[in-house]
Order: C-alpha cells, then sequence, then structure tokens
C-alpha cells in the first residue's frame, strides 16, 4: 500500500513536471476559470427545446443510475491506469454539466461532459470509422497544426488511463461503458483553448493529452463530443496541468447560469471550520470521510462500516459532478428514509408516479420550512442539507425525497446536494471545503 503510494506520487510529480513546462498559460501561475452549462439549460448545445420536465427529470435519474455501475466497475478494478489492452467494462453515466472549449490549431468549438470521476479529456474524431450523432461538426484533427499522435512508451502513453500499444508502436485507448457505449481511437496531444470566465481572457494549454475517438458507440444518444475528466488522476485535465487548487459551484436554478470551474489560483477554498479531508482511493475518485447523519439533531443509528472504505479500498463515500442524487448504501439509506418518515408522520406518503424518488409527499400543507433537516457529519465539518437540495418536485408536482439507495455498497455525493455550495478540493493539504454561498 506505502510503496503503492509512493509510485503514484513518484509518477504523478514526473508527470506534473514533464507537462507543466511547455504549457503556455496567459498566466501560468494564476490558472483560470471556465463556466460550466447545465446540459438541459437553453444555452447548452445538448438543449433540446421538447423535453418536458418529466422527461428531464426521468433523464438525470437514469444518469444517477447508471453512473452507480460505472462507479462500481471503476472501483472493483484496482487498476489505475488500465495498462491492460482493453480497459474493464465501466458503465454509462457522465453528469449534468457541460464545460466548453476549443481545441486544434487553428482552434475549433468543442464541449464535453465535465465528469469528476473519469479520468481522460476525450472527443470524436474525423475519420469516423463509426461516430455517433452530435450536435456540431465532429473534431478532424488533420486540419490541425498542432495535433501529433502520441508513441508508445512515452511517458504520455504510459500515464494515461485506458491506454494500450499496437504492434507498430502506435497509443490506442479505448474505454467501454456499461450501456454498451465505447469510444476507441488514438491518444494524442494538441492545444486547449479554454475561454476564461471573466479572468484573464482566454488560456492556451498546448501539448495536452487527448483520446481522439475514431470508433464510438453511443446507444442512449447522449449526443455529447466527449468528455472532460476531472478526477485526480494525472491524464485527467486536473492532472495534466497540475494545478493543484480546483473549485465548483452550482447553483440550484435549473439553467445552470452561474456555474463555474475554476482552477488555480482563482480557485475558492473556504476557511478552516468549512473544511474536511479528502482521501485517497481508487480511480482517482475524490472521496470524503463521512462519520454519520442526523436528522433534526438525532445521530442515527447507522455503523461506520457503512461510510468508510475497507482496507480493500472498496466502498466509502465519493464527491461526483457527474452523479445528480445522493446515493447512500442499503443499511444508511433506510435509517435516513424510516428518519425522515417519522419525523413527517403527520402526512400520508406516496409512491413516486416518475419512478424515480423513493417517496413523495401529495398534501397542500407540506412545506419545505417545516421538514426535518438531515445533517451529513463529515469529519470536523457538519454540513446541512437545504431542504430546497432534499426535496424535488416530481412530474405531479409532488415533493419527493430526492436521495436514493445505492446499489453496492458505496455512497456518493450528488451534486442535487450540493447546489448552491462552493466546493474547494486542495490537493496539497488534501483538503474539501464545502460552505454554501450565492454561486452567481
Ligand atoms: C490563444 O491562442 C489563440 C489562437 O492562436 C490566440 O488568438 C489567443 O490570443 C491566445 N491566447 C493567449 C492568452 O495567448
Ligand atoms: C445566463 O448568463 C448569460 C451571460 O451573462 C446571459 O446572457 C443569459 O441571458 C443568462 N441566461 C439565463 C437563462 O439567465
Amino acid at each position: 500500500m506505502a510503496s503503492s503510494t509512493l509510485i503514484f506520487s513518484l509518477i504523478a510529480l514526473i508527470l506534473i513536471i514533464t507537462t507543466t513546462i511547455p504549457l503556455s498559460l496567459s498566466s501560468p501561475e494564476q490558472g483560470f476559470a471556465a463556466r460550466l452549462i447545465h446540459r438541459d439549460s437553453p444555452e447548452s448545445p445538448l438543449y433540446n427545446p421538447a423535453a418536458t420536465r418529466a422527461h428531464l427529470a426521468q433523464s438525470a435519474s437514469r444518469r444517477t443510475i447508471a453512473r452507480q455501475n460505472y462507479f462500481n466497475r471503476v472501483m472493483s478494478s484496482g487498476n489505475k491506469w488500465g495498462s491492460s489492452l482493453i480497459s474493464a467494462t465501466l458503465g454509462q453515466g457522465h453528469g449534468d454539466f457541460i464545460m466548453q472549449y476549443k481545441i486544434g490549431t487553428p482552434r475549433v468549438d468543442t464541449f464535453g461532459i465535465f465528469d469528476t470521476g473519469s479520468s481522460l479529456i476525450w472527443m470524436q474524431c474525423e475519420p469516423c470509422q463509426k461516430c455517433y450523432m452530435q450536435t456540431i461538426p465532429i473534431y478532424d484533427p488533420a486540419k490541425s497544426e498542432s495535433y501529433q499522435k502520441v508513441k508508445c512508451g512515452s511517458v504520455e502513453c504510459s500515464t494515461t488511463a485506458y491506454t494500450s500499444c499496437t504492434e507498430d508502436g502506435e497509443c490506442k485507448y479505448r474505454i467501454e461503458y456499461q450501456d454498451g457505449s465505447l469510444t476507441d481511437g488514438d491518444i494524442a496531444t494538441d492545444t486547449l483553448m479554454l475561454e476564461d470566465d471573466g479572468l484573464s481572457g482566454n488560456v492556451n494549454l498546448s501539448n495536452m493529452v487527448i483520446g481522439c475517438g475514431h470508433y464510438n458507440l453511443d446507444p442512449v444518444e447522449d449526443y455529447s463530443p466527449g468528455v472532460v475528466g476531472l478526477s485526480r488522476e494525472p491524464s485527467s485535465l486536473v492532472g495534466q496541468i497540475g494545478f493543484r487548487h480546483v473549485s465548483y459551484c452550482i447553483p440550484s436554478e435549473d439553467n445552470g447560469n452561474g456555474s463555474s470551474v475554476k482552477i488555480g489560483l482563482p480557485a475558492v477554498i473556504t476557511e478552516e471550520n468549512t473544511q474536511t479531508p479528502m482521501l485517497s482511493g481508487k480511480g482517482g475518485l475524490y472521496y470524503l470521510s463521512l462519520e454519520g447523519i442526523s436528522v433534526d439533531g438525532a445521530r442515527l443509528n447507522i455503523p461506520r462500516s457503512v461510510f468508510d472504505m475497507t482496507p480493500e479500498g472498496d466502498g466509502g463515500v465519493i464527491m461526483d459532478s457527474g452523479t445528480s442524487f445522493t446515493l447512500i448504501a442499503p443499511e444508511g439509506f433506510g435509517a435516513v428514509k424510516q428518519a425522515v418518515l417519522d419525523a413527517l408522520s403527520e402526512f400520508k406518503p406516496v409512491e413516486d408516479s416518475d419512478k424515480l424518488y423513493p417517496f413523495c409527499y401529495d398534501d397542500g400543507r407540506f412545506k419545505l420550512e417545516t421538514t426535518p433537516e438531515i445533517m451529513f457529519h463529515f469529519t470536523r465539518l457538519d454540513f446541512p442539507l437545504a431542504a430546497g437540495n432534499t426535496w424535488i418536485r416530481n412530474s405531479q408536482g409532488h415533493f419527493c425525497m430526492a436521495i436514493r439507495e445505492s446499489v453496492g455498497n458505496f455512497n456518493i455525493f450528488g451534486l442535487y446536494q450540493h447546489r448552491n455550495a462552493n466546493v474547494g478540493f486542495d490537493f496539497n493539504n488534501n483538503i474539501v471545503s464545502l460552505k454554501y454561498t450565492d454561486c452567481q
């Protein structure tokens, strides 16, 4: 364990050294901020004006379910960099927010799903052996002067997730998802340009390692050109640029305006009494240390083993930008559900007609202000869930608890439950800060 951590640190250090030097940032020490757009907002390239509210909630819920299958796989493969020829099947589920950026020389517009749970920046590329439909032209690297394929044996190839080598020395990647979607193509480097969110204009990141997918399947018709991975793995956006601070803030409004991710100095890490340790775990995921949950001030009787990682690194609590609704392992979920039902015993729970949430209330007297407060007791940080982040209206207008039972022995602190909170990650001190704020 200790030696693998050391090796990981060494490789990460080597990668930081080798990949931060060629960068040409507008202000390298400074970092940047990029806007995040909710996939269903009118400004999103994925916006579907015909989709109803119920349809969107259904999709978010479907993504949450797919997401836990994805994590089941990430966590059950101990293999950090996927050095095997073909990676484990992963499971679909990328997230609710997209990040717009430009790629190549000359720069062309593209975007990817903002995903703290994945480790590669990839997009569909011409020539397509097989590409699914997307809303913007597919990237054509032949038109980019800065595009270069990565060779086998290079540090870029060996430290990137899901790679393999062909007999003629080309570095390839392949990511398969549980629902049958997959992306397969070349590992390459190219320049990415992020439009800075009002801080210092734009930022050019040269020699960024990307996956250029020539064979892509998307049976769920997500239409996103790709994914921007922001895990702690060396091949993610965050890992490659080597900044040690990341923060993001998601407002509660559905249009997602005001959401941004800040990397480097602009990242907001809030003060001491809002901080909890960030634990290391599988897949470069962001693990939290959760000690318990209380409802209306009464600590629930949930064994620590429900929230703790096992010595093998299984289970635990992940903080994830790609999961809409918090998932709690069965034993913990049962206790939360019972305590909430008990606290609201004056109302009769009804089944969710959309079949997305565990229970709902269809009673004119039900008010958010009088719902019980669910408190997450992270190590050194008590974080109460705002009522607006705990309840959601289904398509019938009923109030439903927006927390679900997970399928495995792990827990995910989902996006809906940390809306209107500034989330700060400090990799130097291994700290997560969480503080309610106005994200606009
Ligand atoms: C980034 O590259 C683009 C295209 O070459 C250029 O127009 C822009 O000025 C560059 N930005 C910075 C900050 O260097
Ligand atoms: C979001 O912000 C942009 C830029 O500030 C603005 O033009 C747009 O109208 C806003 N959209 C909504 C739905 O508020």
